[in-house]
């Protein structure tokens, strides 16, 4: 596949996760293997007005890519003038976002409810690669509901746009992130167009992957598997390279990147911020560990870094004794 200029045989995608996917969660998975990354959406609307939030959602200057920067919304010349801007914030390609199933967006025909008018959806599309020289890739969902699957339309659709890649969230909107991803979409998109497609949407083990292959898919994307552990991408490469699963983590390095995650994210995002918004991640380094409802209760209460590690680095001491009495 090529993303923007680089060429990238069986990409794993980082998704775009808004609240998750800033920059230092992006540098961390990409050191993990993520070999594709995205920024967390920006709306078009408040982009060009100069909302400081939003631009500064774009801003990838220097950053290691391929990476892309995502816009959505639906008016034509705003679109055109957030993705100058994206080319502006560093990107190497532009990711228009359809597939956006939260009621406020979905409902005023932006995101996902661009599914409902594919005409208006085309239009979208055109503006954006009306607005940069960048490649334009596009994510997007099966369709409103399960009455109305417009997976293969859009994919023809795209394809002869001469969009570069489309990532099909295997759900509906309707679904939001109910039921499984039906990942039989994809071999339909991949009978019926030639575009590179990446698979998106409860991909979390190699096997999946490999499936995702096997239907013809190009890449793959993973999102909340990432968040649970930024592992993952290696794990996966590591399972192609050696057909062989790599063993659990112990709590020690778990607990040693869930610091080094939090330094990187308070740094970036400042204090009292920071420390607030790292409390979305702790569950994940945390997960598959015995009594921590403590553990939790006290991470949900410190405003600076310093007192959570020496909370983490106490957690780990007790947390080994307590196995040694178990297994002794
Ligand atoms: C917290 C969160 C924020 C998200 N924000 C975005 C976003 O900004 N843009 C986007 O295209 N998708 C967004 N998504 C959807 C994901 O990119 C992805 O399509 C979805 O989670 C399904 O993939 P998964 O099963 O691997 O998580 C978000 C998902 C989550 C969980």
């Amino acid at each position: 596949m090529i993303f923007g200029t680089v060429k990238i045989e069986k990409p794993l995608c980082l998704a775009p996760m808004e609240d998750i996917t800033d920059k230092p969660f992006r540098l961390l998975c990409k050191e993990m293997g993520a070999d594709v990354l995205y920024t967390e959406f920006a709306n078009c609307e408040a982009v060009i007005r100069n909302v400081t939030r939003e631009v500064a959602k774009m801003s990838v200057i220097g950053e290691e890519g391929p990476i892309g920067v995502q816009i959505y919304g639906s008016n034509e010349t705003s679109l055109e003038r957030a993705a100058e801007m994206a080319e502006e914030a560093g990107a190497n390609f532009v990711d228009f976002n359809a597939g956006c199933w939260v009621r406020k967006i979905a409902n005023r025909g932006d995101g996902a409810g661009l599914l409902r008018d594919l005409p208006r959806f085309q239009a979208a599309v055109a503006a954006v690669q009306r607005g940069t020289k960048l490649p334009v890739t596009v994510k997007t969902r099966l369709g409103w509901d399960l009455e109305n699957i417009v997976a293969v339309e859009v994919a023809q659709m795209l394809e002869g746009m001469g969009v570069q890649a489309l990532t099909m969230h295997c759900r509906t909107r309707v679904q939001g992130y109910s039921g499984e991803a039906d990942w039989s979409w994809l071999a339909r998109i991949r009978q019926n167009s030639g575009i590179p497609l990446i698979a998106n949407g409860d991909i979390v083990t190699a096997q999946d992957v490999q499936y995702c292959y096997e239907l013809g898919c190009d890449g793959v994307m993973i999102g909340r598997a990432a968040i649970q552990s930024p592992w993952v991408f290696h794990d996966i490469k590591h399972y192609f390279e050696t057909g062989k699963l790599v063993p659990a983590r112990s709590l020690q390095e778990r607990v040693n990147l869930c610091i080094r995650h939090l330094r990187a994210h308070v740094a970036f995002r400042g204090l009292p911020r920071g420390i607030y918004s790292f409390r979305r991640f702790y569950s994940g380094y945390l997960k598959g560990m015995r009594n921590i409802s403590h553990l939790r209760r006290d991470l949900m209460t410190y405003t600076q870094v310093e007192p959570v590690i020496e909370r983490l680095h106490a957690f780990v001491e007790s947390y080994e004794e307590d196995f040694d009495e178990l297994d002794p």
